[in-house]
This record gives C-alpha cells, structure tokens and sequence, in this order.
C-alpha cells in the first residue's frame, strides 16, 4: 500500500485554510493508503520562544485531528519531538545537503526575511535537513503539500538520491504530489492572499474554533467586489469568487453550482456563514470532548506515536549501518 507522510506544524490556532486546503484530504486519505501524520513540534520550535506554548499547542493539535476524524486505528498521528529518530537522522541530513542548497530555499529566505530584527536560528536554516529526516524516516512514497512545500519535497529527494548514491540503496525516493480536492481559501478581507493565521489581523481569517457568532460576523465584514454580480472568476472577481470557494467546499458543491444559487452578496455571504457553521458544529464538539478527557487524549497520542517509532528505528539503523558507524557491539 502507498506510503503517505503529511506534517503540520504547531503554531497555534488551525483555520479554515488549513481545513479545507488540505486537513480534511487527510482525513479522506486515511482509508485509501497507509497514512502517518506527524506533529512537527522541533520544527515549531525555529519560530517559538515562549516556554510551555509548544506543548499545549501540540496538545490542542492533537485533539484538532481527531476531531477533524482523523482515526487512531487506521492512521499513524505521532508528536515529532516523542520520537527520538527525527533530531538522530535529522543531524545525518545535516551532512547529506549543502549550505549553497539550503541557502537556494525560498522559506528561508522569506522566513528569515520577515523575522528582520528578530532572532533567526540555525535551526530556521536547517529546516529542510530536519523535514527530510520526517519524510526519508517513514519511507514515504507521497508527501502531499501545496505550492509553498514543493521545494521542500525536491530538496529531501536530491537529499535521498545522494545518501543512496554514496552508501548504497537505504531510503525510498518520495514524490511530492497535490492533494486532490483541496479547497484554494484566501483572507475575507485581502481575497488575493491566501488565508493564514496572522497576530494582528484575524477580521480575513476563520478559526476552526470560533463561534457562529464571530463566523457570521468575518463573513458579514468580507470583502467582495466592485459590480453587484453574483459569478465564479479568481481574476476578475476575487472576493466573492472565495466566498463561492468556501460555501462549495463546505457544502461539497462545485463554486459554478454555488454561483447559480444567488443574485444578491448578502445571501451568499449568509449561506456561506452559515455552511461553515454547520461544517464546524460536530468538530467543535468533538473537539472539546477529547480536551476534556487528557488521559484519552495521551493514549490515543501514544498509539500513534508506537507505530512511527517502530517504522523510525528500522530505518535509523538502516541509515547508520550504511554509513558505517562503529556498531555498539
Ligand atoms: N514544512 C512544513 C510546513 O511548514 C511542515 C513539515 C515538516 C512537513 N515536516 C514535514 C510537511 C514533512 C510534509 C512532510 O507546512
């Protein structure tokens, strides 16, 4: 059976654009191919200072991607840091890339670009040697990202290919592949930037934790566009073209379907509010039972975590007797 690695960093709140890009493909993915989906808490870690945050954002996440209904007895969700075996071949990476190809990556340059006068680790540079150890240590075949991710992928491969070429046949070659259904969402208030979480500005962005209330009101307050009419087009129409996007994957329609259905913004800006509220209802249930429950929590937490240790270890050793480090015996 394919192989599937998808990684989520935790950063803080999950919102829509998470949801509908590319969370819920995984949910829909679980039954299809062996799935693992890790936490990637050391790569939070590059951006967060403050103690204790990681944790219980890696806790609320969790908690998130079994209420999204992700299943701990099909698919593998394990808390990076839980395994040793990603900071071990992480270091391995380290050694397998080159500082002149870890200095080509766009993140970085962006990531730390925007950091300006704040502290840009090591770690933010290294970044791609760390997630090629996540990739390389499950033996993926797929990595499913968007756009922003495909460097990423590419640059774990020329990583991979080199270690095989100079130790001999040890990890698979993984492809980065599109998520087949996920939803393009962009910021209710600049519907040309896609949406993500943001510390000043939240009026754009929808949590998947908000209330209707607070829903209604983002939807109320989103930007539309110039003329009155009611037409699915990105170019010429961006504002309620994401509206359109938004209630279609809510409600498992096409946007053109969606379009045909209104005359006037204010409906489509209440039918959309509206579709999401409904989407989230039984996620936010679900969500605020298992948070409740830690001890469940932990132990679904672990379960995962058991099955991507074991696969983790195998291919640790089968990196490390490559190389040929002295054995310990
Ligand atoms: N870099 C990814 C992101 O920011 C997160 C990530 C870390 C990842 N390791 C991964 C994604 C492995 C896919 C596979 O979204």
């Amino acid at each position: 059976m394919t192989r599937v690695l998808s990684c989520i960093q935790p950063t803080g709140e999950v919102h829509l654009g998470n949801y509908l890009g590319a969370l819920r493909n995984w949910v829909d993915g679980q039954d299809k191919a062996d799935v693992f989906h890790g936490i990637v808490d050391l790569h939070a870690l590059t951006v967060t200072e403050e103690p204790g945050l990681i944790g219980a954002n890696t806790l609320q996440l969790a908690a998130m991607l079994f209420a999204i209904g992700l299943n701990p007895d099909v698919a593998t969700v394990f808390v990076q840091s839980h395994i040793a075996e990603h900071s071990q071949l992480s270091w391995i990476m380290e050694c397998t890339v080159s500082f002149g190809e870890l200095s080509r990556m766009t993140q970085f340059k962006d990531k730390s670009a925007k950091r300006e006068a704040e502290f840009v680790s090591a770690g933010l540079f290294t970044y791609p040697a760390l997630q090629a150890a996540d990739i390389l240590l499950y033996d993926a075949d797929e990595v499913p990202v968007g756009d922003d991710q495909r460097q990423h992928v590419e640059i774990t491969r020329d990583i991979a290919i080199r270690f095989n070429h100079r130790f001999g046949e040890t990890f698979v070659i993984p492809k980065a592949v599109t998520p087949s259904n996920g939803a393009r969402v962009m910021d209710l208030q600049n519907p040309t930037a896609k949406m993500s979480k943001s510390e000043d500005d939240d009026a754009g962005v929808i949590y998947l934790l908000d209330s209707p209330a607070t829903i209604e009101k983002k939807f109320k307050r989103a930007v539309t566009d110039s003329d009155s009419e009611v037409a699915y087009d990105r170019q010429r129409k961006p504002g309620v073209s994401n509206l359109l996007e938004i209630l279609a994957a809510s409600t498992l329609i096409s946007p053109q379907l969606a379009a045909a259905k209104f005359s006037r913004y204010d409906d489509l800006k209440t039918a959309s509010a509206d579709a999401v509220v409904a989407m989230l209802e039984p996620i936010q249930r679900r969500y605020g039972e298992l948070l409740k429950d830690k001890g469940e929590l932990m132990r679904l937490i672990h379960k995962g975590n058991s099955r991507a240790q074991v696969v983790a270890a195998k291919t640790l050793s089968r990196a490390q007797n490559a190389i040929g480090f002295l054995g310990k015996d």
